[in-house]
Parts: structure tokens; C-alpha cells; sequence
């Protein structure tokens, strides 16, 4: 059986005193959390050198939200998944929507960000979803397919067996607007199925969490679908008592 995973994405959010203040109450609060979920937690750049260790050490893993798509260079202002690594990070982010939508995030991009990750030995935790005029034109297995296939489908078996699978309906981040447990089934199973087509019965470990306005009200509902294994927190997970609440529904 695999651990549920309940990952935190704080966004453009906290300075770094609100973070360590965040990171000592979740540390505080994941006794409460059953042990056969794994929390991890994603912080701002500014804040990963100083609060890895003190997760890392209370068995909490650590993410970035994002990555450079280049090795390292001249390229001002980027972090690369090496630096990531070399602090102890151990997952990335790579293709959150609003990334796609407010830097132009494309594809072929995001491509890069995943090797870039996986050959410094970053686990990608790789998001995919659709915008609502899609979902309402009953295109969301189309846009989640060809945003797989753009990047996850051209991984080598031994890559993808590292990578997490992330669905974010647009149209239910940060809206208060969630996939019903139904949608969510629906669509993750749609996931699963063009993964194993590609990489075979190994597909049937990845996990694929949900994401968009989850909360400790519907947590438990999404989490019972056999193909949702956990969830991609922003909202909710800037209070340590509410991403607590939904790991315990893990
Ligand atoms: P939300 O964000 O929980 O605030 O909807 C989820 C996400 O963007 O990862």
C-alpha cells in the first residue's frame, strides 16, 4: 500500500518569520497525522535553505515551487534543481497553472524543468488540469492528455517511476470551487489509464494527488477514491491547523 501524500504549496506567501513560524506549528501538529501519510511542504525559495532541515528532520518532506529549465549559466534571477538539491530539497513543483499562465510556462518548457529536476535527483511533482471553458466544452481528458503527453509520455520508464502527478482543475484553485469526488475519480482513472498505456502496469504506483480548494471539509471524500492519492494544498495549507486536518483525512 502507498502513502497518501499531502503536499503544501504556500505560493507567493509568508515572509520568512510567518514560515518558520508555519513549519514549527506543522511540525508541532504531525504527531496528530496517521504515519501512512507523507506531508510535504512547499515554501518559497527565500525560505528553503533555513527551514529544510528542521522538516527534513521531523520526516516532513520538502519541495520548491519551481525550477530553471537550464543546467546553470548566465540566466539572472532563475534557481536551478541542482542549488535545490544541494540544500536537501527533495521535490519540485513543475507546471502549476499559474506558472503556465503568467510565465508563459509551455510545454516544451516545462520538459526541461522535469529533466532538469530528475537528473539532479528532484522528484517532480508534475500538475495538470483544465481551464472551466474546457471543462465546459467537455475537452478536460483531451487538454490533461495532450499536457502528459508534452511532457510526462517522453520520460524514460526509469524517470516517470520518480515522478507525481499533480490534477488541478483551474477553474477550482483558489475559487472555493471544488471537483466533486465523482469528477475527481473520473479523471484521475483517465490519468492512470493513459500512463499504464505508455509505461505499463509501473503506472499503477504513481500517484496522482488532487488539487484546487481542497480543505479539511472535503479532504476525506477526495482521498477515498482509489485513484486519488492525496492531495496539493494552497490555500488551506498556510494554516498549520488545517493542512494538519487534512493529512489526518489521509
Ligand atoms: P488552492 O490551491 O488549494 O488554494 O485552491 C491549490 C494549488 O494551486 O496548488
Amino acid at each position: 500500500m502507498q502513502k497518501k501524500i499531502v503536499a503544501g504549496n504556500w505560493k507567493m506567501n509568508t515572509t520568512f518569520q510567518e514560515g518558520e513560524a508555519l513549519v514549527k506549528a506543522i511540525i508541532a501538529g504531525k504527531n496528530e497525522t496517521p504515519d501512512d501519510v507523507l506531508l510535504i511542504v512547499a515554501p518559497p525559495f527565500t525560505h528553503l535553505c533555513c527551514l529544510t532541515e528542521p522538516l527534513r528532520e521531523a520526516g516532513i518532506g520538502v519541495a520548491a515551487q519551481n525550477c530553471a529549465s537550464e543546467e546553470k549559466g548566465a540566466y539572472t534571477g532563475e534557481v536551478s534543481a541542482k542549488m535545490l538539491a544541494s540544500i536537501g530539497v527533495e521535490y519540485c513543483i513543475i507546471g502549476h497553472s499559474e506558472r503556465r499562465e503568467y510565465y508563459g510556462e509551455t510545454g516544451e518548457i516545462l520538459l526541461k524543468k522535469v529533466q532538469q529536476s530528475l537528473s539532479a535527483g528532484l522528484r517532480p511533482i508534475f500538475c495538470v488540469g483544465e481551464v472551466l471553458a474546457e471543462r465546459e466544452a467537455n475537452r478536460h481528458f483531451e487538454v490533461v492528455g495532450q499536457q502528459l503527453d508534452e511532457v510526462i509520455l517522453k520520460l524514460t520508464p526509469a524517470d516517470f517511476a520518480k515522478t507525481i502527478i499533480a490534477y488541478e482543475p483551474v477553474w477550482a484553485i483558489g475559487t472555493g470551487k471544488t471537483a466533486s469526488s465523482e469528477q475527481a475519480q473520473e479523471i484521475h482513472a483517465h490519468i492512470r489509464k493513459v500512463l499504464v498505456g505508455k509505461f505499463g502496469g509501473a503506472a499503477n504506483d504513481t500517484a496522482i494527488l488532487y488539487g484546487g480548494s481542497c480543505k479539511p471539509s472535503n479532504a476525506k471524500e477526495l482521498f477515498a477514491q482509489p485513484d486519488v492519492a492525496g492531495g496539493l494544498i494552497g490555500g488551506a495549507s498556510l494554516v498549520a491547523d488545517d493542512f494538519i486536518a487534512i493529512a489526518k483525512a489521509g
